[in-house]
């Protein structure tokens, strides 16, 4: 058994603030990247494709609850014009993305969605769903309609604080579920939480990172909170200089900790990350994650999709240009399948 970290010594990295001390945590979490993943960055081209959504969560800028934000669904030739610009851009996999909806008019769409990527690419672009809580049943159509991977983030993983982000209709037993039923349809299984949370303690995110193991997720997308002032969590929060630099540690620490414990998963560089600073993304890469999801969503339905405020506009030629000045190669054209997916699945 390769030596791992104990709950206190979690503790203490997570905890470091001086900023020499957070620097050679990267490094470190940097260096078990490259003996896993090499200096290799997976692209999945990020489809929004939809911002209505039956859930009211009190982080999140699109909640049903938001009169503010104007809906919008795209079409399914948008779609399928969006992955094939990822696939012609050798992008190698997609995410499709929206705000929950459990109808069988949504199973259906989803379906048609990927029957129409598998086709436009003989089956070779890897797709991600990331589409809320949904029955086995549904979740079984959408694998054999050609979907590989599933990101459904459980947000914190203490249920009494899970409990205080969302209203009491949702669920957190029933998010558990869905992850392990992702797992039995043979899904790669991806989650994660959001980093800096108010009220969220050092602990709280310790659990997070044990229970990252303990799930035997594949994949990892973590990212720091974003106040939003039409959200009941974010209404009363100062975006200010200083807070921005602390979540933006605080997101990257989380990330580094979680490399230096789980070695081989896929671990996601997030958008959230760039939204609080230029170059956050990569920052992210060099603290140990290795996927990147460049939005290649439209410009005109993109700025109804915020989650968050600040969301950078999307400049994927500069984000390219900028990885490989880093040090870092893009894996064109590969799926970039969790290595983790692979060896779990070996007899043991
Ligand atoms: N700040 C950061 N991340 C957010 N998400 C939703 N709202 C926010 C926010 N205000 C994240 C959640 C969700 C993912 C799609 O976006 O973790 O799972
Ligand atoms: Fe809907 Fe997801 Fe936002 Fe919750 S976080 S309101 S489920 S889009």
């Amino acid at each position: 058994m390769p030596y791992a970290l104990r709950p206190s010594e979690l503790a203490f990295l997570l905890s470091l603030d001086d900023r020499a001390e957070q620097q050679e945590l990267y490094a470190a979490a940097y260096e078990v990247k490259l003996r896993h993943t090499g200096n290799l960055v997976s692209l999945r081209g990020l489809i929004e494709m939809g911002n209505v959504c039956a859930k009211n969560c009190f982080y999140c800028g699109i909640r049903s609850g938001n009169k503010k934000v104007e809906r919008f669904q795209l079409s399914l030739d948008e779609i399928e014009n969006m992955a094939l610009t990822a696939y012609r851009n050798n992008y190698g996999s997609v995410v499709l993305q929206a705000g929950e909806i459990e109808s069988e008019a949504r199973t259906e769409f989803v379906e048609e969605a990927l029957r129409r990527i598998m086709k436009l690419s003989d089956g070779k672009l890897g797709v991600t769903l990331s589409l809320g809580e949904q029955t086995k049943s549904v979740y079984r159509r959408w694998r054999e309609a050609g979907a590989r991977r599933y990101l459904l983030r459980i947000e914190s993983s203490t249920e009494a604080f899970y409990k205080m982000l969302h209203p009491s209709s949702h669920s957190y037993r029933r998010r558990r579920r869905c992850l392990e039923l992702l797992r039995e349809l043979d899904y790669q299984v991806g989650s994660g939480v959001m980093v800096g949370l108010p009220g969220q303690t050092v602990g709280q995110l310790v659990h997070d990172i044990r229970f990252f193991r303990s799930a035997d997720l594949d994949m990892i997308g973590m990212g720091p909170y974003l106040p939003h002032p039409d959200t009941p969590l974010g209404r009363d929060i100062a975006f200010t200089p200083e807070y921005r630099a602390k979540q933006l540690a605080s997101g990257l620490k989380m990330i580094a900790v979680t490399r230096l414990y789980l070695h081989d998963v896929n671990i996601a560089s997030t958008t959230a990350l760039q939204a609080l600073a230029p170059g956050g993304r990569e920052a992210g890469l060099l603290a140990g994650a290795n996927v990147i999801m460049p939005n290649i969503t439209d410009a005109g339905h993109r700025k109804n999709y915020n989650l968050y405020v600040n969301k950078p506009d999307a400049d994927n030629d500069l984000l390219i240009e900028n990885i490989t000045a880093a040090g870092e190669r893009i894996n064109w054209g590969e799926s970039g399948d969790s290595a983790h997916y692979f060896s779990r699945r070996l007899p043991r």
